[in-house]
């Protein structure tokens, strides 16, 4: 399968949209810039919204816009991330009262649906929306902070999933550097998020294609 690398802003200073742009020119060979809206309540944490979704100049660099929402009741929400500009939308399966209807809903604007689920959460309760989705998101550490540690038990969940379903797209976030990815795409996915080994890296570009090709 195709490797598509999402980089993460999450532990850039995103209160500097400026910064953030500049930032973006630092990665022009991954597919997305990825944005993880946090609301202090299904986490702890707090980032931003989807101001800094719609503020992201893209625009020349052929980057997608890829938001995860870590958020409760992410079905109030989902419209303003559509109207931000984003390509693909997750939100989480642990937060969502009516989670086909907001698929319907992603996807009715044309934009990619997909469902994430915590490390704790096993893939038999999203079960019957795997048909409905274009992606699934495993998270590989717990929703929250930037710069943790990948959770070696969440790889079989990818290899679990990928058994079920040979297609789909398979996003991994969280804790992924250049040693561990090439098990991650082993295990079947195909879309690698990383912040902190992307931004950390002397030359981002580099750490990108060091994932890509892991
Ligand atoms: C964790 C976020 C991840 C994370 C990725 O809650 O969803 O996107 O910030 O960053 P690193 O690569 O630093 O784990
Ligand atoms: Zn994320």
């Amino acid at each position: 399968m195709i490797i598509s690398i999402s980089a993460s802003i999450l532990g850039l200073d995103w209160t500097d949209q400026p910064s953030i742009d500049q930032s973006v020119m630092r990665i022009t060979n991954a597919n997305f810039v990825h944005f993880d809206v946090e609301d202090g309540k299904f986490v702890k944490e707090k980032s931003f919204g989807a101001d800094v979704v719609s503020g992201t100049n893209v625009s020349g660099t052929g980057l997608g816009k890829d938001v995860h929402l870590m958020i409760k009741n992410p079905e109030k929400e989902i419209d303003k991330y559509i109207l931000a500009g984003a390509n693909m939308i997750s939100f989480h399966a642990e937060a969502a009262k009516t989670p086909k209807k907001i698929i319907d809903r992603i996807k009715a604007a044309g934009v990619r649906a997909g469902i994430a689920i915590s490390p704790s959460t096993p893939l038999k309760e999203i079960e019957k929306l795997l048909c409905d989705v274009d992606f699934i998101l495993i998270m590989t550490v717990k929703p929250g902070k930037p710069g943790q540690k990948l959770m070696k038990t969440t790889i079989k969940k990818v290899k679990e999933l990928r058994k079920k379903r040979p297609t789909i797209d398979i996003e991994v976030d969280g804790g992924i550097n250049a040693d561990n990815a090439g098990e991650l795409i082993d295990a079947g996915a195909n879309i690698l998020v990383s912040g902190s080994f992307i931004f950390n890296h002397p030359d981002p570009k580099v750490a990108i294609d060091l994932l890509r090709n892991a």
